[in-house]
């Protein structure tokens, strides 16, 4: 069942999206050379302490791995695709990307988001795979509509990624967001048949995350047993948005 929230409701997700966005925009201003992935989570671990918020990801059990996760941010590099570990030891250098995803609970609703960073200058070929993947979620937003279907969210980030000849990870997908950090539908990156295609209705919140390789689109989880990374060594892209149905459109409610 895909639960529907109230216009109060989704005012308190909207604070919730509200703090993700402000922690994301900090932790962007950080990422540069010599920065370590531990620095991003311990401000982002206190910034969620003094806003009163619970961290969503740290203690989160995750069945496919079968442990809880022990970070408030995951932090991916280059072709690691989702659920970094930060650490102490992964310094930024000039060239990488940084894929930074964190989520909050605040009075009961969650945010969740994600950015990918570029360290320094970065190459154009991979300028592009970000621009692609930022693309392909904005497209994505613009479907978020009463009437539309859920198919129709997700083949609009699946026909920009594909004509731009990149490869979608299968393995993880967006989810329904509210009282949970994963509700009801999944949303796959690309349109799965094998699933039901439910009409979107207002009250209704998404978070849609693309994760979108530079080659193909096969992921492989390390020995830490957490950090999946790309098959095939090419880098990665990731950007997520919560989006709610509403009467007027689309309301990001994880951006100003
Ligand atoms: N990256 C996932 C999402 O955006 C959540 C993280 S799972 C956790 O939905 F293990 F990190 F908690
Ligand atoms: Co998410």
């Amino acid at each position: 069942m895909i639960v529907r929230k109230t216009p109060a409701e989704l005012e308190k997700m909207r604070a919730a999206g509200m703090l993700v966005y402000r922690i994301l925009q900090e932790l962007s201003g950080m990422v540069k050379e010599g920065v370590t992935t531990l620095d991003l989570e311990n401000v982002a671990e206190k910034m969620m302490k003094d806003a009163g918020a619970r961290p969503a990801f740290k203690n989160y059990f995750v069945p496919a791995v079968g442990q809880r996760y022990r970070f408030v941010l995951c932090t991916s590099v280059n072709d690691e695709v989702v659920h970094g570990l930060p650490s102490a030891r992964r310094v930024l250098q000039p060239g990488d990307i940084v894929k930074i995803d964190t989520g909050v609970e605040l009075n009961g609703y969650f945010g969740d988001s994600a950015v990918t960073v570029p360290v320094g200058s970065i190459a154009p070929q991979l300028q592009k795979l970000l621009d692609v993947t930022r693309d392909s979620l904005e497209l994505a937003i613009q479907q978020v509509r009463a009437g539309n279907r859920l198919f129709d969210v997700c083949a609009a980030v699946e026909q920009h990624v594909t004509t731009n000849g990149f490869g979608i990870v299968r393995e993880f997908v967006g989810h329904g967001i509210g009282t949970q950090l994963h509700e009801e539908p999944q949303v796959p990156n690309y349109v799965d048949r094998k699933n039901e295609n439910p009409r979107l209705k207002e009250g209704m919140v998404l978070a849609i995350e693309p994760m979108v390789n530079a080659g193909k689109p096969e992921t492989r989880v390390g020995s830490d047993k957490w950090t999946a990374k790309t098959k095939d060594g090419s880098y990665s892209a990731h950007f997520e948005h919560c989006v709610a149905v509403t009467s007027n459109g689309p309301w990001v409610l994880t951006r100003p």
